[in-house]
Protein backbone atom coordinates (compact mmCIF):
# COMPACT_ATOMS: atom_id res chain seq x y z
CA UNK A 1 0.00 0.00 0.00
CA UNK A 2 2.57 2.43 1.26
CA UNK A 3 4.68 3.11 -2.05
CA UNK A 4 1.83 3.85 -4.01
CA UNK A 5 0.73 6.89 -1.90
CA UNK A 6 4.25 7.70 -1.58
CA UNK A 7 5.54 7.89 -5.16
CA UNK A 8 2.75 9.99 -5.88
CA UNK A 9 4.32 12.42 -3.36
CA UNK A 10 7.87 12.55 -4.29
CA UNK A 11 6.80 13.22 -7.92
CA UNK A 12 6.50 16.49 -6.02
CA UNK A 13 9.64 16.63 -4.23
CA UNK A 14 11.02 20.08 -6.44
CA UNK A 15 8.20 21.86 -4.96
CA UNK A 16 9.09 24.08 -1.82
CA UNK A 17 5.46 25.06 -1.41
CA UNK A 18 2.51 22.66 -1.55
CA UNK A 19 -0.41 25.09 -2.31
CA UNK A 20 -0.53 25.77 -5.84
CA UNK A 21 -1.02 21.75 -7.25
CA UNK A 22 -3.32 21.21 -3.99
CA UNK A 23 -5.62 24.02 -5.18
CA UNK A 24 -5.02 22.73 -8.75
CA UNK A 25 -6.17 19.38 -7.68
CA UNK A 26 -9.14 20.72 -6.17
CA UNK A 27 -10.28 23.28 -8.78
CA UNK A 28 -11.42 21.59 -11.54
CA UNK A 29 -14.31 19.55 -9.09
CA UNK A 30 -14.82 22.75 -7.56
CA UNK A 31 -15.57 24.73 -10.77
CA UNK A 32 -17.54 21.90 -12.66
CA UNK A 33 -19.80 19.98 -10.00
CA UNK A 34 -21.62 18.34 -12.61
CA UNK A 35 -18.48 16.86 -14.60
CA UNK A 36 -19.74 13.76 -16.62
CA UNK A 37 -16.60 11.47 -17.05
CA UNK A 38 -16.46 8.97 -19.61
CA UNK A 39 -14.05 5.99 -18.35
CA UNK A 40 -11.38 4.92 -20.67
CA UNK A 41 -12.06 0.96 -19.19
CA UNK A 42 -14.64 -0.87 -21.38
CA UNK A 43 -17.39 -2.11 -19.44
CA UNK A 44 -18.26 -4.74 -21.99
CA UNK A 45 -16.82 -6.86 -24.72
CA UNK A 46 -19.08 -8.76 -26.76
CA UNK A 47 -22.14 -9.91 -24.26
CA UNK A 48 -19.23 -10.10 -21.31
CA UNK A 49 -19.58 -7.63 -18.62
CA UNK A 50 -15.83 -6.33 -17.63
CA UNK A 51 -15.62 -5.42 -14.76
CA UNK A 52 -13.13 -5.17 -11.38
CA UNK A 53 -10.35 -7.13 -11.57
CA UNK A 54 -10.58 -7.51 -15.01
CA UNK A 55 -10.30 -4.99 -18.03
CA UNK A 56 -9.74 -5.09 -21.81
CA UNK A 57 -7.97 -1.76 -22.09
CA UNK A 58 -4.33 -0.95 -21.01
CA UNK A 59 -4.83 0.44 -17.59
CA UNK A 60 -8.07 -0.88 -16.32
CA UNK A 61 -8.74 -3.51 -14.02
CA UNK A 62 -6.18 -4.82 -11.54
CA UNK A 63 -2.56 -5.14 -12.48
CA UNK A 64 -2.07 -8.72 -11.75
CA UNK A 65 -4.51 -9.31 -14.90
CA UNK A 66 -3.01 -7.47 -17.36
CA UNK A 67 -2.23 -8.49 -21.24
CA UNK A 68 -4.62 -11.76 -20.06
CA UNK A 69 -7.67 -10.53 -22.16
CA UNK A 70 -8.05 -9.62 -25.86
CA UNK A 71 -11.49 -8.24 -27.02
CA UNK A 72 -11.54 -8.65 -30.61
CA UNK A 73 -15.35 -8.81 -30.99
CA UNK A 74 -15.37 -11.86 -28.67
CA UNK A 75 -12.99 -12.16 -25.22
CA UNK A 76 -10.76 -14.27 -25.33
CA UNK A 77 -8.11 -15.10 -22.14
CA UNK A 78 -5.19 -15.29 -23.24
CA UNK A 79 -2.54 -18.26 -21.84
CA UNK A 80 1.20 -19.08 -23.12
CA UNK A 81 -0.59 -22.26 -25.19
CA UNK A 82 -3.09 -19.95 -26.46
CA UNK A 83 -6.16 -17.81 -26.45
CA UNK A 84 -9.52 -19.05 -25.35
CA UNK A 85 -12.73 -17.90 -25.73
CA UNK A 86 -14.28 -16.20 -22.74
CA UNK A 87 -18.12 -18.41 -22.10
CA UNK A 88 -19.28 -16.21 -19.32
CA UNK A 89 -17.88 -14.55 -15.62
CA UNK A 90 -20.01 -15.24 -13.00
CA UNK A 91 -17.80 -12.16 -11.03
CA UNK A 92 -19.80 -12.96 -7.33
CA UNK A 93 -18.51 -16.98 -7.32
CA UNK A 94 -15.35 -15.48 -9.01
CA UNK A 95 -15.46 -18.03 -11.79
CA UNK A 96 -14.58 -17.85 -15.19
CA UNK A 97 -16.00 -20.45 -17.69
CA UNK A 98 -13.19 -20.65 -20.76
CA UNK A 99 -13.74 -23.07 -24.02
CA UNK A 100 -11.30 -24.11 -26.26
CA UNK A 101 -12.12 -23.76 -29.75
CA UNK A 102 -9.31 -26.09 -30.88
CA UNK A 103 -9.97 -28.82 -27.94
CA UNK A 104 -11.22 -32.04 -29.06
CA UNK A 105 -14.49 -32.76 -27.42
CA UNK A 106 -17.08 -35.99 -27.54
CA UNK A 107 -18.42 -34.62 -30.78
CA UNK A 108 -14.95 -33.97 -32.76
CA UNK A 109 -11.88 -34.84 -32.77
CA UNK A 110 -8.60 -32.18 -33.02
CA UNK A 111 -5.07 -32.50 -33.51
CA UNK A 112 -2.75 -32.55 -30.70
CA UNK A 113 -3.13 -29.59 -28.16
CA UNK A 114 -1.54 -28.55 -25.13
CA UNK A 115 -2.62 -26.52 -22.21
CA UNK A 116 -0.70 -24.41 -20.42
CA UNK A 117 -0.83 -21.52 -18.09
CA UNK A 118 1.82 -18.90 -17.04
CA UNK A 119 3.28 -19.45 -13.43
CA UNK A 120 0.95 -16.39 -12.70
CA UNK A 121 -2.30 -17.52 -14.02
CA UNK A 122 -1.68 -20.60 -11.98
CA UNK A 123 -1.75 -18.60 -8.89
CA UNK A 124 -4.31 -16.32 -9.34
CA UNK A 125 -6.26 -17.74 -11.65
CA UNK A 126 -6.20 -21.63 -11.97
CA UNK A 127 -9.13 -24.11 -13.14
CA UNK A 128 -11.63 -25.02 -10.41
CA UNK A 129 -11.35 -28.29 -9.15
CA UNK A 130 -14.61 -29.35 -10.38
CA UNK A 131 -12.90 -29.29 -14.10
CA UNK A 132 -11.77 -32.66 -14.79
CA UNK A 133 -8.96 -33.23 -17.56
CA UNK A 134 -9.56 -36.52 -19.72
CA UNK A 135 -6.44 -37.53 -21.12
CA UNK A 136 -6.74 -39.57 -23.79
CA UNK A 137 -5.05 -42.26 -26.38
CA UNK A 138 -2.32 -42.45 -23.89
CA UNK A 139 0.51 -44.63 -24.40
CA UNK A 140 1.49 -48.15 -22.09
CA UNK A 141 4.68 -46.35 -21.41
CA UNK A 142 2.67 -42.74 -20.04
CA UNK A 143 3.91 -41.92 -17.07
CA UNK A 144 0.20 -41.36 -15.63
CA UNK A 145 0.22 -44.84 -15.99
CA UNK A 146 2.90 -46.21 -14.47
CA UNK A 147 4.94 -43.91 -11.55
CA UNK A 148 2.06 -41.31 -11.43
CA UNK A 149 -0.65 -43.73 -11.72
CA UNK A 150 -1.86 -42.04 -8.47
CA UNK A 151 -2.44 -38.65 -10.30
CA UNK A 152 -5.43 -40.65 -12.02
CA UNK A 153 -8.96 -40.56 -9.93
CA UNK A 154 -12.24 -42.44 -10.32
CA UNK A 155 -14.33 -39.46 -11.87
CA UNK A 156 -18.15 -40.62 -10.37
CA UNK A 157 -17.49 -43.97 -12.01
CA UNK A 158 -17.40 -43.22 -15.38
CA UNK A 159 -14.55 -45.13 -17.60
CA UNK A 160 -12.17 -44.69 -20.38
CA UNK A 161 -14.24 -47.42 -22.35
CA UNK A 162 -17.35 -45.42 -21.83
CA UNK A 163 -15.96 -42.32 -23.40
CA UNK A 164 -14.59 -43.89 -26.20
CA UNK A 165 -17.79 -45.52 -26.63
CA UNK A 166 -20.09 -42.89 -25.96
CA UNK A 167 -18.12 -40.25 -28.16
CA UNK A 168 -18.01 -39.99 -31.76
CA UNK A 169 -14.98 -38.17 -31.81
CA UNK A 170 -13.44 -40.56 -29.67
CA UNK A 171 -14.37 -44.24 -30.77
CA UNK A 172 -11.50 -43.68 -33.63
CA UNK A 173 -9.07 -44.79 -30.79
CA UNK A 174 -10.85 -47.91 -30.14
CA UNK A 175 -11.22 -48.78 -33.83
CA UNK A 176 -7.24 -48.11 -34.77
CA UNK A 177 -6.88 -50.21 -32.17
CA UNK A 178 -9.00 -52.32 -31.74
CA UNK A 179 -8.62 -52.17 -27.67
CA UNK A 180 -9.11 -49.24 -25.28
CA UNK A 181 -5.63 -47.24 -25.81
CA UNK A 182 -5.45 -46.34 -21.52
CA UNK A 183 -6.98 -42.40 -20.51
CA UNK A 184 -6.83 -40.84 -17.60
CA UNK A 185 -9.24 -38.58 -15.66
CA UNK A 186 -6.82 -36.31 -13.46
CA UNK A 187 -6.92 -32.44 -12.28
CA UNK A 188 -4.97 -29.60 -13.68
CA UNK A 189 -2.20 -30.14 -11.45
CA UNK A 190 -0.83 -33.09 -13.44
CA UNK A 191 -0.89 -30.55 -16.55
CA UNK A 192 0.82 -28.01 -14.54
CA UNK A 193 3.73 -30.39 -14.01
CA UNK A 194 3.89 -32.50 -16.99
CA UNK A 195 2.84 -31.33 -20.33
CA UNK A 196 1.23 -33.55 -22.91
CA UNK A 197 4.75 -34.64 -24.40
CA UNK A 198 5.41 -36.07 -21.11
CA UNK A 199 2.72 -37.53 -20.37
CA UNK A 200 2.24 -39.33 -23.70
CA UNK A 201 -1.28 -39.22 -24.25
CA UNK A 202 -2.36 -38.11 -27.89
CA UNK A 203 -5.19 -35.84 -26.61
CA UNK A 204 -7.26 -34.45 -24.10
CA UNK A 205 -10.26 -32.71 -23.00
CA UNK A 206 -12.27 -31.27 -20.12
CA UNK A 207 -15.36 -31.19 -18.53
CA UNK A 208 -16.77 -28.77 -15.87
CA UNK A 209 -19.16 -28.88 -13.36
CA UNK A 210 -18.29 -32.29 -12.64
CA UNK A 211 -19.94 -32.97 -9.39
CA UNK A 212 -23.18 -33.57 -10.97
CA UNK A 213 -22.16 -36.02 -13.04
CA UNK A 214 -22.58 -39.32 -11.91
CA UNK A 215 -24.56 -41.71 -13.78
CA UNK A 216 -24.62 -39.05 -16.59
CA UNK A 217 -23.49 -40.62 -20.57
CA UNK A 218 -20.08 -38.24 -21.88
CA UNK A 219 -22.67 -36.95 -24.54
CA UNK A 220 -24.15 -34.77 -21.83
CA UNK A 221 -21.48 -33.76 -20.34
CA UNK A 222 -20.47 -29.86 -20.54
CA UNK A 223 -16.95 -29.25 -21.91
CA UNK A 224 -15.12 -26.50 -21.27
CA UNK A 225 -12.73 -25.06 -18.73
CA UNK A 226 -14.04 -23.36 -15.17
CA UNK A 227 -11.33 -20.96 -13.51
CA UNK A 228 -11.76 -19.76 -10.63
CA UNK A 229 -10.36 -16.35 -9.50
CA UNK A 230 -8.97 -14.31 -6.47
CA UNK A 231 -8.99 -10.51 -6.08
CA UNK A 232 -6.69 -9.32 -3.86
CA UNK A 233 -8.47 -6.83 -1.75
CA UNK A 234 -6.72 -3.62 -3.00
CA UNK A 235 -9.13 -0.65 -1.70
CA UNK A 236 -11.17 -1.06 -5.32
CA UNK A 237 -14.57 -0.64 -3.32
CA UNK A 238 -13.69 2.74 -1.64
CA UNK A 239 -12.35 3.84 -5.62
CA UNK A 240 -16.04 2.45 -6.76
CA UNK A 241 -18.24 4.20 -4.47
CA UNK A 242 -16.29 7.87 -5.08
CA UNK A 243 -17.38 7.13 -8.65
CA UNK A 244 -14.35 5.95 -9.88
CA UNK A 245 -13.10 3.20 -12.06
CA UNK A 246 -10.12 0.96 -10.60
CA UNK A 247 -6.81 0.85 -12.47
CA UNK A 248 -3.12 1.14 -12.51
CA UNK A 249 -0.34 3.33 -13.59
CA UNK A 250 0.81 1.30 -17.36
CA UNK A 251 4.58 2.36 -16.26
CA UNK A 252 4.71 1.43 -12.67
CA UNK A 253 1.33 -0.37 -12.54
CA UNK A 254 0.72 1.36 -9.13
CA UNK A 255 -3.03 1.81 -8.20
CA UNK A 256 -5.04 4.23 -9.58
CA UNK A 257 -8.57 5.28 -9.01
CA UNK A 258 -9.65 6.74 -12.33
CA UNK A 259 -11.79 9.69 -11.51
CA UNK A 260 -12.10 12.20 -14.61
CA UNK A 261 -10.42 12.99 -18.04
CA UNK A 262 -7.99 15.00 -16.00
CA UNK A 263 -7.52 13.64 -13.05
CA UNK A 264 -6.47 10.06 -11.65
CA UNK A 265 -6.26 9.70 -7.98
CA UNK A 266 -4.62 6.81 -5.54
CA UNK A 267 -7.37 5.58 -3.85
CA UNK A 268 -10.43 7.77 -4.62
CA UNK A 269 -12.11 10.53 -6.51
CA UNK A 270 -10.85 13.13 -4.00
CA UNK A 271 -14.50 15.13 -3.54
CA UNK A 272 -16.02 12.52 -4.38
CA UNK A 273 -19.61 12.85 -6.43
CA UNK A 274 -18.62 14.26 -10.06
CA UNK A 275 -22.36 12.66 -11.54
CA UNK A 276 -24.32 14.01 -8.94
CA UNK A 277 -25.84 17.41 -8.55
CA UNK A 278 -25.87 18.30 -5.25
CA UNK A 279 -21.82 18.85 -4.92
CA UNK A 280 -20.48 18.98 -0.97
CA UNK A 281 -17.72 21.33 -0.44
CA UNK A 282 -17.00 19.95 3.13
CA UNK A 283 -15.38 16.59 2.37
CA UNK A 284 -13.48 18.01 -0.10
CA UNK A 285 -11.97 20.67 2.25
CA UNK A 286 -11.28 18.01 4.52
CA UNK A 287 -10.28 15.91 1.99
CA UNK A 288 -7.73 18.79 1.29
CA UNK A 289 -6.10 19.67 4.31
CA UNK A 290 -5.35 16.08 4.69
CA UNK A 291 -3.42 16.02 1.59
CA UNK A 292 -1.92 19.21 2.77
CA UNK A 293 -0.90 17.82 6.03
CA UNK A 294 0.55 14.49 3.76
CA UNK A 295 2.17 16.57 1.30
CA UNK A 296 4.20 18.85 4.37
CA UNK A 297 4.82 15.50 6.12
CA UNK A 298 6.69 14.55 3.36
CA UNK A 299 8.58 18.05 2.66
CA UNK A 300 9.69 17.22 6.25
CA UNK A 301 10.97 13.91 5.33
CA UNK A 302 12.61 14.91 2.03
CA UNK A 303 14.04 18.40 3.74
CA UNK A 304 15.62 16.11 6.44
C1 LIG B 1 -5.24 8.20 -16.01
O1 LIG B 1 -5.03 6.80 -16.16
C2 LIG B 1 -5.39 6.31 -17.44
C3 LIG B 1 -5.20 4.79 -17.40
O2 LIG B 1 -3.96 4.43 -16.87
C4 LIG B 1 -4.51 6.96 -18.49
O3 LIG B 1 -4.90 6.51 -19.76
C5 LIG B 1 -4.68 8.46 -18.40
O4 LIG B 1 -3.78 9.10 -19.31
C6 LIG B 1 -4.39 8.96 -16.99
N1 LIG B 1 -4.68 10.36 -16.91
C7 LIG B 1 -3.87 11.23 -16.29
C8 LIG B 1 -4.30 12.64 -16.29
O5 LIG B 1 -2.84 10.88 -15.73
C1 LIG C 1 -6.71 -11.31 -30.21
O1 LIG C 1 -7.45 -12.46 -30.59
C2 LIG C 1 -7.63 -12.58 -31.99
C3 LIG C 1 -8.50 -13.77 -32.23
O2 LIG C 1 -8.05 -14.91 -31.53
C4 LIG C 1 -6.26 -12.69 -32.67
O3 LIG C 1 -6.43 -12.75 -34.05
C5 LIG C 1 -5.42 -11.46 -32.30
O4 LIG C 1 -4.13 -11.59 -32.82
C6 LIG C 1 -5.32 -11.33 -30.80
N1 LIG C 1 -4.58 -10.13 -30.44
C7 LIG C 1 -3.68 -10.11 -29.46
C8 LIG C 1 -3.05 -8.79 -29.18
O5 LIG C 1 -3.38 -11.10 -28.82
C1 LIG D 1 -3.01 -42.35 -30.60
O1 LIG D 1 -1.69 -42.29 -30.08
C2 LIG D 1 -0.71 -42.88 -30.92
C3 LIG D 1 0.63 -42.78 -30.21
O2 LIG D 1 0.57 -43.37 -28.95
C4 LIG D 1 -0.66 -42.15 -32.24
O3 LIG D 1 0.29 -42.78 -33.11
C5 LIG D 1 -2.03 -42.17 -32.88
O4 LIG D 1 -2.00 -41.40 -34.06
C6 LIG D 1 -3.06 -41.61 -31.93
N1 LIG D 1 -4.37 -41.75 -32.52
C7 LIG D 1 -5.04 -40.71 -33.04
C8 LIG D 1 -6.36 -41.01 -33.65
O5 LIG D 1 -4.58 -39.56 -33.03
C1 LIG E 1 -14.57 -46.57 -10.30
O1 LIG E 1 -15.98 -46.62 -10.07
C2 LIG E 1 -16.65 -47.68 -10.71
C3 LIG E 1 -18.13 -47.53 -10.50
O2 LIG E 1 -18.38 -47.05 -9.19
C4 LIG E 1 -16.12 -49.01 -10.22
O3 LIG E 1 -16.75 -50.08 -10.89
C5 LIG E 1 -14.61 -49.07 -10.47
O4 LIG E 1 -14.09 -50.24 -9.92
C6 LIG E 1 -13.92 -47.87 -9.83
N1 LIG E 1 -12.53 -47.90 -10.24
C7 LIG E 1 -11.54 -47.66 -9.35
C8 LIG E 1 -10.16 -47.69 -9.91
O5 LIG E 1 -11.73 -47.44 -8.17
C1 LIG F 1 -23.97 10.79 -6.39
O1 LIG F 1 -25.05 11.69 -6.30
C2 LIG F 1 -26.29 11.14 -6.73
C3 LIG F 1 -27.32 12.24 -6.72
O2 LIG F 1 -27.17 13.09 -5.61
C4 LIG F 1 -26.64 9.96 -5.84
O3 LIG F 1 -27.87 9.39 -6.25
C5 LIG F 1 -25.54 8.93 -5.91
O4 LIG F 1 -25.81 7.87 -5.02
C6 LIG F 1 -24.20 9.55 -5.55
N1 LIG F 1 -23.13 8.58 -5.77
C7 LIG F 1 -22.16 8.38 -4.89
C8 LIG F 1 -21.15 7.36 -5.28
O5 LIG F 1 -22.09 9.00 -3.82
Amino acid sequence: MAPVPLSAISGRRSLTFPWPPLLLLLLPATIFPALTFASPCRTSCGNIPIKYPFGVDDGCGAPQFRRMFNCSTDLFFLTPSGSYKVQSIDYDKQSMVIYDPAMSTCSILQPHRDFAMADLQSVIIPPAPDTVFALLNCSIDSPILNHYKYLCFNFSGHSCDELYGACNAFRVFHLLTNSSPPCCFTGYDTMKFMSMNILDCSHYTTVLNTENLKGVGPLDWIYGMKLSFSVADLGCDRCSKSGGTCGFDTETEGLLCLCSVSSNYTRDCVGGNFTGGGYNRAPAALIGAFIFILLSIAQLTLNS
